[in-house]
């Protein structure tokens, strides 16, 4: 497979293609941007073919995927044209800007017997894996309550973040990783029952936020989110026999060894897990499923993650 990327995002040059280079089946073809000059730093580094424009690349038929780090507003336009174009599709956080677009996205890519993915990497880091089978063997006991919160200090103002028309704000930032993660703990019944988005005079977007999300036992995730926050990156899961308490759980990068602190009623101890590279692993997912004659994989997630965000917004008015 050969994958190219729409746009000299941040994340493409600092993650992206670091990780790429840890997966198989899959070669680096180049790199698109609206402004030629910006692919040198790209191309100095990691090779590539320098692209004059996004049509560029997805007119390039030796080209079989395109990552899409755009600001999210622009996920849907690029997205389609990139699966119209025969293309699979890496998409990174949030899938799109509305459940509408990502419903349209995910239709027109079962149509056309493609593989989409949205780039949540921490799902594919080892740290959630044992974080789940700690809930699920029992060490824990009967669930009483998840805690998530993601939160960083502010970026610069002219971030697409804190601009309405790039689809900026924190719930779609940063909030969708908490979100996520209540799905992927709570399971498919998982509903929001109460939300609060903040947005501070002065701003287009919301800047910080909180929510409750409800699953069908009554087990419930409380969770907070804010682009103008002390950093905060944590989850806490709190049972009869024991809580754990973990760090990093969204963004561990591929040199941190993450811990699980255990609290039980008598002890605290601190386990180190291993290191894992959750970009890569998240990559490999990708390239798996879409080796695969219909990848289809994760569509019901991508389709749910996008109704608890509407459901968030919705009940916040
Ligand atoms: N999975 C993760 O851990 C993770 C982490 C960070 C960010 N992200 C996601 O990755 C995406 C990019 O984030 P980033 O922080 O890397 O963004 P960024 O550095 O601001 O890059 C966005 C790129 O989009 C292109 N672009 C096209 N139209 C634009 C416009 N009107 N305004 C601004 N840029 C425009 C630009 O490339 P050209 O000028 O070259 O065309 C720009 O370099 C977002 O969806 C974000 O949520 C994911």
């Amino acid at each position: 497979m050969r994958i190219g990327i729409l746009g000299t995002a941040d994340i493409a040059f600092r993650r992206f293609l670091p990780a790429l280079q840890k997966c198989s089946d899959i070669t680096y073809a180049g790199i698109a941007s609206r402004t030629p000059e910006k692919t040198v730093s790209f191309t100095q580094v990691y090779g590539g073919k320098a692209y004059s424009s996004y049509e560029t690349l997805l007119a390039d038929e030796s080209i079989d995927a395109v990552y899409v780090p755009l600001p999210p507003a622009l996920h849907y336009e690029w997205g389609e044209k990139a699966l119209k174009s025969g293309k699979h599709l890496l998409m990174e956080k949030p899938f799109t800007t509305s459940l509408a677009e990502t419903k349209k996205l995910l239709s027109l890519a079962k149509k056309k017997k493609l593989t989409v993915h949205e780039n949540y990497m921490f799902l594919y880091h080892n740290q959630l894996e044992k974080i789940k089978e700690l809930v699920a063997n029992g060490t824990l006991g009967e669930l009483r309550l998840i805690r998530a919160a993601f939160g960083f200090p502010k970026r610069s103002e002219d971030d697409f973040r804190y601009k309405k028309a790039l689809g900026g704000g924190a719930l779609l930032d940063c909030g969708g990783y908490p979100v996520r993660l209540a799905l992927e703990l709570l399971g498919e019944t998982t509903k929001v029952i109460q939300a609060k988005l903040q947005q501070p005079e002065g701003y287009e977007v919301d800047l910080f936020g909180s929510a409750v999300l409800e699953n069908e036992k009554g087990l419930c995730a409380q969770i907070s989110f804010g682009m103008d926050n002390v950093y905060k990156c944590e989850l806490e899961i709190w049972g009869n026999k024991s809580c754990i308490f973990t760090d990093r759980i969204f963004t561990a990068p591929p040199d941190f060894y993450p811990s699980i602190i255990f609290h039980t009623k008598d002890t605290v101890h601190n386990e180190r897990q291993n290191l894992d590279d959750a970009f890569a692993n998240s990559i490999c997912n990708f390239i798996k499923r879409s080796l695969l004659s219909n990848g289809q994989g994760r569509n019901v997630q991508i389709e749910k993650q996008a109704e608890l965000i509407e459901e968030l917004k919705e009940i916040s008015r």
